[in-house]
């Protein structure tokens, strides 16, 4: 059986560092915020290339107190993909602002820039691009609308830790990056964490105070705040595999670049990204019109295998509201019904990847 991750043998690889991190912190009872949290924010920062990092419980944490820290709320709309994890739209819904869907690109699986005017209004506030699977999304033509158009930019970054796009990293290029630690991230705390990246003081300070109940200083409360606050022990953890990071994401891309070489000519071959693109591999999918008959088979060959996603979310039952209708965004639609996620984790073995992309290719359909 080939997994579909395998969280227990990253762990083991680091097992010493790991567990003297964590007893670290219990020894310093440290365990909300703290100093590990801090130098672990200090370090993400300059990784993601910005000023700032301000760590939180969640990446849909992240995303909430990002929209609020640039001042998003009540009757604002916010565009973003129907093709991502619920998150992303659950976030703007928070902030009692619209989620307002544009069309992704049938190649790059991410939102069509060519599209996104057409969908702004004098209610529009911000455009949230999603780095889906750790591919950067074609961020110039974004920047540039915004600009001109006087938006700002929100990156759902979850998913996409030190991707780049023309040398810039993921979630430095917006006003605003939002990331998940969730276990089976490329960064992955031991339990929920996310983080909030910008080069923007306000928006930096905002946050510090609205992801701790709204206080600057400890019992007055001049906004409206959220228990939104990073654990020691996950701080410490994150801390320590930031020495790994780098190892982790080239590991990935090694793997993607054999199963892009080894399925090379098959039709469900997802298109390799642009040379100004650095992919990081959170999920390596194919895209196939026979996915159940492809599933059935990978798991009759022993390889596990994912979805993401399989419904839009502007047809997901809890977003009904929105008045999604099949149809609307064909080619968020047709990715969510073909695409499939294929194993992908560092600690993958050269014969693992090999033995997937055998199984892949003797699919007859
Ligand atoms: C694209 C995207 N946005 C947001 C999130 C939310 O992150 P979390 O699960 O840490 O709340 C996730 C992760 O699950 C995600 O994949």
């Amino acid at each position: 059986m080939i997994p579909f991750v395998d969280l227990k043998s990253q762990y083991l690889s680091i097992k010493s560092e790991i567990d003297a991190a964590v007893i670290g912190v219990l020894e310093s009872t440290q365990f909300v915020l703290g100093s590990a949290v801090a130098a672990f924010e200090k370090s993400f920062a300059s990784y993601c290339q910005t000023e700032h990092a301000i760590g939180v419980n969640s990446g849909t944490s992240a995303l909430h107190l990002a929209l609020l820290a640039a001042g998003i709320g009540e009757g604002d709309e916010v565009i973003t993909t129907p093709f991502t994890f619920v998150a992303t739209v659950s976030a703007i819904d928070y902030a009692r602002a619209k989620p307002v869907f544009v069309d992704i690109d049938p190649e790059s699986q991410s939102i069509d820039p060519s599209k996104i005017e057409a969908a702004i209004t004098p209610r529009t506030k911000a455009i949230m691009p999603v780095h889906l699977h750790g591919r950067p999304v074609d961020m110039d033509p974004i920047l540039e609308i915004a600009k001109r158009r006087k938006l700002l930019v929100i990156e759902d970054a979850a998913q996409a830790h030190g991707a780049e796009y023309k040398g810039r990293r993921c979630g430095s290029m917006g006003d605003i990056g939002c990331f998940s630690f969730y276990p089976g991230k490329n960064l992955g705390a031991y339990g929920e964490g996310g983080a909030v990246t910008t080069n923007n003081p306000e928006y930096a300070k905002m946050t510090r105070i609205l992801r701790d109940w709204g206080t600057d200083k400890k019992y007055y409360h001049d906004y409206k705040g959220f228990n939104y606050r990073m654990e020691g022990v996950q701080g410490a953890i994150l801390g320590v595999k930031m020495k790994y990071i780098e190892e982790w994401t080239e590991a990935r891309r090694r793997h993607a670049a054999r199963y892009d070489e080894l399925l090379a000519g098959q039709a469900y071959r997802a298109p390799p990204p642009p040379a100004h693109m650095r992919h990081v591999y959170h999920v390596y999918a194919i895209r196939t019109p026979k996915r159940e008959a492809m599933m059935k088979h990978l798991t009759e060959k022993g390889v596990q295998h994912g979805i993401h996603y399989p419904v839009p979310v502007h047809l997901q039952k809890a977003f009904a509201e929105l008045g999604g209708k099949p149809g609307d965004f064909p080619h968020a639609e047709r990715a969510t019904q073909e695409t499939l996620s294929l194993p992908m984790f560092p600690e993958m073995k050269p014969e693992q990847v090999d033995a997937v992309a055998a199984a892949v290719r003797s699919f007859s359909g």
